[in-house]
């Protein structure tokens, strides 16, 4: 049996499914038994938890060969670190006290950094959290750019008529379809074939700029001469935490922005066929970012 943490979200829906479409027992943990319905419909079991709950986690990794560890997002936290931290505690002593012997851990590139890269630092944290339980065989996904973070666009592009955001036009970055890395965390939880501590970049179908992601979305969505502006920090925390994102947040991802600018933040491993993966943006832009775009009206 496996069990999956944020399994309603976008890697752990495409994991739970993948499990359960190839046989395998498992076990879906979430804060809400109705969001998680749909996956005991396809014959999950669920198991309400939050996060931070040490002794839940140890009950829903009971009887559990391997989990899918994250830490989900909480764009609302006044105290990302803290939040974080609290999660990955929770997780790490739930998986000690389950004796689980394989976990797969969601982490990102800049997973190997200890400061300086926003909410990524609170990924390399839990790695270490998990390298410190000694018979525990743990695979570390350190993906890229997630290619869904271009939906925020849909209401820049509607409102603004342009694409902004903090980094750097020509940044090339690997970005990868979230349902990418489901897939892989899937297939690694069916082969347990990893030993010990190790960490697998996984950087998406090809390395991309916002210029070039902006050019795919402009003609896709019949806006030929759409483009990308850099924006300032100040003018990005604004408009974030106008949206209801917390300042302590907004500051977090800025800082990641800043990192992957400078290049301190960035895949180490060189592209290969082992951590390329199959979505295009062309097939993320059409079968999802179209469709976003042409169901969200103007100030939404
Ligand atoms: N964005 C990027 O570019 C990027 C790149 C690399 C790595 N990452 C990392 O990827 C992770 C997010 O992965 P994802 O997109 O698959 O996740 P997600 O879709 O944002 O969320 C996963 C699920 O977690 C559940 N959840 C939220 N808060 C919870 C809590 N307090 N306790 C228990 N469950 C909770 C939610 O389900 P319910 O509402 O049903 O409970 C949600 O569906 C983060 O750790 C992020 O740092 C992101």
């Amino acid at each position: 049996m496996v069990a999956i943490i944020g399994a309603t979200g976008n890697t752990g829906r495409i994991v739970a499914g993948t499990l359960l479409g190839r046989g395998e027992k498992v076990r879906v943990v979430g804060r809400d038994a109705r969001r998680l319905a749909p996956l005991v419909q396809k014959g999950a079991e669920a198991f309400v938890a939050e996060a931070t709950d040490e002794a839940a986690l140890a009950k829903a990794f009971a009887g559990a060969r391997a989990v899918y560890l994250m830490i989900p997002p909480n764009l609302t936290s006044p105290d990302v670190r803290g939040y974080q931290e609290r999660v990955s505690q929770a997780e790490a002593r739930a998986v000690e006290k389950s004796g689980v012997e394989y976990a797969v851990m969601l982490s990102s590139i800049g997973g190997d950094k200890p400061d300086k890269t926003g909410p990524v630092v609170g990924l390399h944290v839990f790695e270490e959290k998990l390298n410190a339980i000694p018979r525990l065989n743990a695979l570390y996904i350190r993906a890229g750019y997630f290619i869904e973070n271009l939906l925020a666009q849909v209401g820049v592009i509607k409102n603004f008529g342009m694409v902004g955001g903090p980094l750097k036009p020509d940044l090339a970055l690997p970005m990868i379809a979230t349902r990418d890395i489901g897939a892989y965390a899937a297939e690694a939880l069916l082969k347990l074939d990893f030993r010990g501590k190790s960490a697998r970049e996984l950087h998406g179908q090809r390395d991309l700029d916002y210029r070039e992601a902006t050019a795919v979305i402009g003609k896709a969505i019949g806006k030929p001469g759409l483009s990308y502006s850099q924006l300032p920090a100040w003018q990005l925390k604004t408009a974030l935490t106008s949206m209801g994102m917390s300042a302590n947040m907004a500051d977090s991802l800025l800082e990641m922005s800043d990192a992957l600018n400078s290049g301190y933040m960035r895949a180490l491993e060189a592209r290969s066929a082992a951590n390329t993966t199959p979505t295009s943006i062309e097939q993320f832009v059409t079968g999802t970012f179209v469709p976003a775009f042409a169901g969200k009206a103007a100030g939404a």
